[in-house]
């Protein structure tokens, strides 16, 4: 195990740092009776179109995903509505945070870290919902995938956002919502956290990803340096990655 502490913490954005479903959460009366569904599958399509585009080598950035699936869902639920869809949009604009958020990032502020975001999102959308949150000040830098036209988790994405923080990938604690995304990071031998919000059971059980509830929970194990490094640090060492 390294036990050498790491020297930047790294956050995903979309459900990790920011909710979603605050979107739709916030028009709910609005949207009308299925808006839990209508934001859950909104949210579902997001990924996977960002999985199926990455595959078929056919990029669109990630706002345009948002939108394509945004229409999927509403047209999933009969809720076809250009006034229902804009003020969706905009409202994902401006999402809400995430309450443990601004102490977790100064947390790791102040052990002396360096704060970073990595993310599908284009520097436009991060930097609305940065600023939006009012969490500008405690980003020292902000990673998106888009210069690379390909998404998370393919390997470069990852290899490409460690050369551009200026660190090994064993110095980056990286902490995420999303399973998949903490799992792809580890692989690249990142130290990963999935920041299991929603209680859901183990995923990627062969990648070790150690999970805790919130971030709150976890700059103690970041700090501790107990964060093992299980990944196969070859994907990130690889030519073409
Ligand atoms: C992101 C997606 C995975 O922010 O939520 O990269």
């Amino acid at each position: 195990m390294n036990t050498t502490p790491p020297t930047i913490a790294v956050f995903d954005a979309y459900g990790t740092l920011f909710d979603v479903h605050s979107a739709v959460a916030r028009l709910a009366d609005t949207v009308g009776p299925d808006a839990g569904r209508i934001s859950e599958l909104w949210r579902q399509k997001q990924l996977e179109y960002t999985w199926t585009r990455s595959l078929m080598q056919r990029y669109a950035d990630f706002w345009q995903v948002t939108e394509e699936a945004l229409d999927h869902a509403l047209a999933s639920f009969g809720r076809r509505d250009e006034a229902v869809r804009r003020a969706l949009l905009d409202a994902y604009q401006k999402l809400d945070a995430y309450p443990d958020v601004r102490e977790a990032l100064d947390g790791y502020r102040r052990q002396g870290l360096r704060v970073a975001v990595f993310s599908n999102a284009t520097t436009a959308m991060l930097s609305a919902a940065l600023n939006a949150a009012g969490l500008d000040d405690l980003v020292d830098t902000v990673y998106s995938v888009h210069a690379l036209e390909i998404f998370k988790p393919d390997v470069r994405v990852y290899a490409a956002a460690a050369k551009a923080f200026g660190v090994a990938p064993s110095s980056i604690a990286f902490h995420s919502s999303n399973g998949w995304d903490a799992a792809g990071a580890a692989s690249c031998g990142w130290r990963a956290l999935w920041i299991n919000r929603a209680g859901r059971p183990q995923e990627y059980p062969w990648m070790h990803v150690p999970a805790v509830p919130d971030l709150g929970q976890a700059l103690a194990h970041v700090t501790t340096a107990t964060v093992p490094i299980f990944g196969a640090i070859r994907n990130a060492e690889r030519k073409d990655a």
